[in-house]
């Protein structure tokens, strides 16, 4: 299923760059992203219209993108600007050129615009905004350590999606890392679902068997003791849960003075393949001596839960609940699902 006349975050904005041009996938279809001088992002399809060569297998030239084959080259506006065996002739066929979709850059991601007519010419300016994701702290905020990554699971993005709004699957899934919550008392302390958006904030109080000896938790990764400080990290923290359609989440956990936020995109490559793009935010030991210990953890707790998310059937979520029977402990999830019919219910999911 594809969410049409949407934003969808498709790149991690460091992978981008005004040299080699950058292949992403969307709902099938293969495009090239490549930076301007400028800074500015463009996505083109990524087919050249003379042989059809990948262009995201050319480079970045000064004039525009230069597909690997024969060397044409491609415009911000995707329209052929040269083409080196012609240079005597110089005509150019108006056919020459690629389609660009509307593209901008925020949060640290690439966003494209994934119109419900493929065809329509967009002007950016004539778009709804992108996703208010947030609060996240900038780049260059010196109260924050960010660390990005990236992974392929065998799912669809609703699924994926799905989990990502889901803490009840914690205490189970995540038992070997975050998970050491009290499993029954997970239900969210607020909760709404508005503007293309579904939120709840949930009070996880620490699982009553745990122990600070486990090696799990922010504890353990402290080495924190009995008293003082470590008393903030002696639950399993305030959890806030937000989802932005198309295809953002963001969880935010704070323990006291202790913050870390986690941003995905959850990027629909195929019906069957979801690739995550993630930024992780912490907002204590900053030191990069930190950063293989933190990867590490993301690195095993999107490992646990691909390890489930892969098994669900059916493949794709069935909207109308017929194959899942969802209890108001899913409330982020039937949420969800509503704002989806109604999408489907305008043919803007199809
Ligand atoms: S296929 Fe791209 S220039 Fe020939
Ligand atoms: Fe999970």
């Amino acid at each position: 299923m594809q969410l049409l006349n949407s934003w969808y975050a498709v790149a991690l904005a460091s992978a981008v760059s005004s040299d080699t041009p950058h292949p992403v996938q969307l709902h099938g279809v293969q495009l090239a992203l490549w930076r301007l001088d400028d800074g500015s992002v463009v996505a083109a399809h990524d087919r050249c219209p003379h042989k059809g060569a990948s262009l995201s297998a050319g480079k970045v030239t000064p004039k525009g993108l230069a597909c690997g084959y024969h060397g044409w080259c491609f415009g911000a506006d995707g329209a052929c600007v040269a083409i080196p065996a012609n240079a005597a002739d110089g005509t150019i066929p108006h056919r020459a050129r690629v389609r660009t979709l509307p593209c901008r850059e925020s949060c640290g991601l690439v966003w494209v615009w994934w119109d419900r007519n493929p065809e329509a010419p967009t002007e950016l300016d004539a778009l709804p905004s992108l996703p208010d994701v947030g609060p996240l702290p900038s780049n260059d905020d010196s109260g924050w350590r960010i660390l990005e990554g990236s992974v392929h699971w065998q799912a669809n993005w609703l699924r994926v999606l799905e989990a990502f709004m889901d803490l009840t699957h914690a205490p189970f899934v995540h038992s070997g890392s975050f998970g050491a919550m009290a499993p029954d008392q997970l239900m969210p302390e607020e909760q709404w679902a508005r503007d293309d958006s579904v939120y709840e904030r949930v009070l996880a109080p620490r699982d009553r068997h745990y122990r600070a000896d486990q090696g799990r938790g922010l504890r353990a990764w402290f080495n924190l003791g009995q008293d003082g400080e470590a008393d903030q990290a002696s639950d399993a923290g305030v959890q806030h849960i937000q989802l932005w359609l198309a295809n953002v989440s963001l969880v935010r956990v704070v323990f006291g003075d202790f913050r870390i936020s986690l941003m995905t995109a959850h990027v629909p490559v195929s019906p069957g393949v979801t690739l995550n793009l993630w930024r992780h935010y912490r907002s204590f030991l900053r030191t990069p001596l930190a950063d293989s210990n933190a990867r590490g953890r993301v690195d095993r707790f999107m490992a646990e839960d691909q390890r489930m998310v892969e098994t669900l059937t059916p493949l794709v979520p069935d909207l109308d609940g017929r194959a899942d029977l969802l209890l108001g402990s899913d409330v982020s999830t039937l949420s969800l699902r509503k704002i989806l019919r109604s999408k489907r219910s305008e043919g803007l999911l199809v």
